[in-house]
Formats: structure tokens, sequence, C-alpha cells
């Protein structure tokens, strides 16, 4: 087990009630308030009217910045920095999914930067140390954004989709009442559930030396979870128990609880990413192609132990198998996870992508050097399991 450091002062108000407190949260930064949505579910679902007249009953003052993308644009968060700077707006609040909560990040972030230029800080690579204070009510359980201190933001014009992280964008509250994910459809549903299946997974290998048996059973526990909720949720929408433990699944699988004295990795994200900054695809869907592949690809008989004990501990599989079989049919089942029980679709070419930019992708996810990871991963190592998910 290796030393860590534990520190995540998000406080969460989560359940039916959440909300009654969103107010109160708010008043505390100042009169202020930039809300940040998206394309309009919070519209649709009434969560939107809610939030407005908790912030109008609160006395403060109400700003807006709608049209988030999902795999939000650097663009719109310098729009939101601008509507900061300009109405010396004292707190961000967010409401919606991942993309509108990193994108809030972006804009609290790039407010207090001279230029108000998010992309700039994400090309300075330097951790975020300050920001407006953030607040986020989440719609939607996939990415951990409520919790964590990172935002992926993507630039369009340059194909770069990259994250920025520090303890300035950590939010300060965040909400999580399941009931507004109950509008989900089921496609965004299996996309945020295999979001959260890979966050543990691309860390769970990491142990390495210094394996540290607590955080592996959690670590399992989080997966199971997911396999059990979310075909659930999928076809019972409004089943209360399913949206709950996914949503909090959300929120503990990037919080640092789940990766406490493991290395951190996340070798099937760093191609994802280079996914969906060429083709814009949703970000879970993505992983679910890569995933399966990059198992197939770093198995051998170093990992075939580990591989295997993730058919066992998360999908049931029967102990006593030797290593190797016992490895394939994890692969195997959690194949049959994402491509029959989630339904998502099995192949890149399916997305309507091939293999044009496979070449300058991988070498972007390495960032000039290797993708570190249970094996390591050089931009040829990347390109071929590129080509396996075609
Ligand atoms: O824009 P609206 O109208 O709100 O619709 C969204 C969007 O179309 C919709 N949606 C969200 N909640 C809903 C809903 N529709 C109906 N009812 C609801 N309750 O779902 C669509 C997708 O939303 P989005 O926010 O894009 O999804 P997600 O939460 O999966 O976020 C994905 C983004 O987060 C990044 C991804 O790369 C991607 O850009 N990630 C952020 C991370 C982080 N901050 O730590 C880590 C992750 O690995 C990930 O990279
Ligand atoms: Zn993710």
């Amino acid at each position: 087990m290796n030393d860590f450091i534990f520190h995540n002062p998000d406080k969460i108000y989560f359940g039916r009630n959440a909300l009654e407190n969103l107010g109160a949260e708010l008043k505390q930064f100042g009169k202020n308030v930039l809300l940040v949505y998206g394309g309009g579910s919070i519209k649709k679902s009434g969560l939107y009217d809610t939030v407005v007249k908790a912030v109008k009953e609160s006395g403060l003052k109400l700003f807006e910045l709608s049209g988030v993308e999902p795999n939000p644009r650097h663009t719109t968060a310098n729009e939101g920095a601008k509507i900061c700077k300009k109405n010396k707006i004292n707190v961000v609040l967010a409401v919606g999914g991942g993309s509108t909560i990193d994108c809030a990040k972006g804009i609290a972030a790039a407010a207090l930067t001279k230029s108000g230029d998010v992309w700039e800080i994400v090309k300075s690579g330097s951790p975020v140390k300050e920001a407006l204070p953030l607040i986020a009510v989440l719609t939607n359980a996939a990415t951990g954004s409520e919790m964590d201190e990172w935002a992926v933001i993507s630039n369009m014009q340059t194909n770069e989709k990259i994250g920025i992280g520090g303890e300035g964008i950590i939010p300060k509250v965040a909400f999580e009442n399941p009931e507004y994910s109950y509008t989900l459809p089921a496609y965004q549903t299996a996309c945020g559930a295999f979001d959260i299946f890979n966050h543990v997974l691309d860390n769970y290998y990491l142990a390495g030396d210094a394996t540290f048996d607590l955080i592996l059973e959690f670590q399992e526990a989080v997966m199971r979870a997911v396999v059990k909720w979310a075909p659930v949720a999928m076809k019972e929408p409004e089943n209360y128990e399913a949206r709950a433990n996914l949503m909090w699944a959300s929120s503990m699988a990037l919080n640092h609880i789940l990766d406490a004295g493991t290395l951190h990795g996340c070798a099937c994200h760093a191609m994802e990413h280079e996914l969906s900054a060429y083709y814009d695809i949703t970000h879970g869907h993505g992983l679910a192609i890569v995933t399966p592949r990059w198992l197939t690809y770093i198995l051998d008989e170093t990992t075939a132990p580990q591989i295997y004990r993730l058919g066992v501990k998360v999908f049931g599989l029967k102990e006593g198998m030797e290593a190797f079989e016992g490895a394939r049919a994890a692969i195997k089942a959690l194949e049959t996870f994402c491509f029959e029980t989630l339904g998502l679709k099995k192949n890149l070419s399916d997305l309507g992508i091939d293999e044009t930019h496979f070449k300058a992708m991988a070498e972007h996810a390495c960032k000039g050097s290797c993708i570190t990871g249970p094996k390591t991963l050089t931009p040829e190592d990347v390109e071929k399991i590129y080509k396996m998910c075609l």
C-alpha cells in the first residue's frame, strides 16, 4: 500500500429533498449567480423552473448561459467567463451532466484570469488553484465531475480534447437527486453507466506491488453496482434505487476514494478522448468500444490473473479456471455487458469512424511518449488497438 493524502472538500446533498438547500448554499458566496446549462433537458424536466425559483426566492441575481454542448467547447466556456467578468459573478451554478459541469469549471477558472481564455489554462497544463466558487446540480450519473477536480474541454478547431485539473475547480457543493436523472434516455443511461465502470477499471490494475485489498474490494463493489443497476435503470427509468445507485457510483468512482494508495492511470480514457475530439462521439460509448479491445491487447501471463479476477468478482464467473481461460471469459462477459445488456454498438465503423486519423490520434493519446498502465502502450500499440475496434 502506498502512502496517500485524501482530501475532498465537496459537500454533497443527496436525495429527494436535496435542492431545498440550494438557495442557502449559493447565498454564502455572494449575490450574483451564473446559471450554466446544456441543450434544454432541464427545461423539459422542470428542473430549470425549480432552480430559478430557488435562486430568486433567496434574493439572488440570476445570469444565464445555456447551450453547453456534449463534449463542451472552449468557446462556450470563454463566453461564460466573459459574462462573469462583465457582471461580477460571485458563484457559478452548473445544472446538468458532466459536460455542463466541466464547462462551468472552465468558466469559473477562466473568469479569474486576465485573458478569460480557458484554452490558455488547458495549454499551460498547470493545476488550477483558483476559480470562482462552483455549485453543481447533477442530472446524469456518469463522469464524477460533480465530486472531482477535473474538467475536460474540447477545441474542435484543433481536434483536441484535454483535461484541466486542480483543487480550485472541485465543486464547493453538489446536489444529487436521483429523480433528476429519470428523464435520461436509455442510450445516455448506458453511456453514463459505462463511463462510471471504466473510471474504476482504468485504475483497477494499478496497485502493482502496493496491493491494497480494501480498495480492490471497493472498486469491485462499484463495478458490480453498475452491472446490476444500469440495465434496471434502462428498463425502468423511474426506478429510484437504480438511479440512486448509479448516481452515487458516479461520484465514488473518481473522488479519489477508489484510487487511494494505488497508482492513477487512464489508458482507455486517453484513447477515448481522441475519438470524441475527432468525431464528437459520446464519451461512454467510445469507452465501451475501446475497453474490451484494450483488455484483449494487454492480456498475457502477467495480466491474466487480474483480468480473471474481474470476471469472478464483477461478472460472477466461477473460480478455478486456468488464468488465461478465465481472463478470456472475463473479457467475453464484459463484451456481453457492453454490447448486449447496454445495447451499445460494438465497432467504430458502426459510428462512421475509419482509420484515417488513427496515427495522429495514437500519437496525441500518448502525449509524445507512452500511456502508462498495467502495460505501457506506445503510439504503435494504440494504433493497433484502434484498428481492433473497427
Ligand atoms: O444538454 P442537455 O439538454 O442537458 O442534454 C444532455 C446531453 O444531450 C443529456 N442529459 C443530461 N442529463 C439529462 C439529459 N437528458 C435528459 N435528462 C437528463 N436528466 O445527455 C446528453 C449528454 O450529457 P453530457 O453532460 O454530455 O454527458 P456526460 O455526463 O456523460 O458528460 C460527458 C462529458 O464529460 C467528460 C466527457 O469527456 C464528456 O465531455 N468527462 C468528464 C470527466 C470529469 N470532469 O472528471 C471525466 C470523464 O471521464 C469524462 O471525460
Ligand atoms: Zn470518463
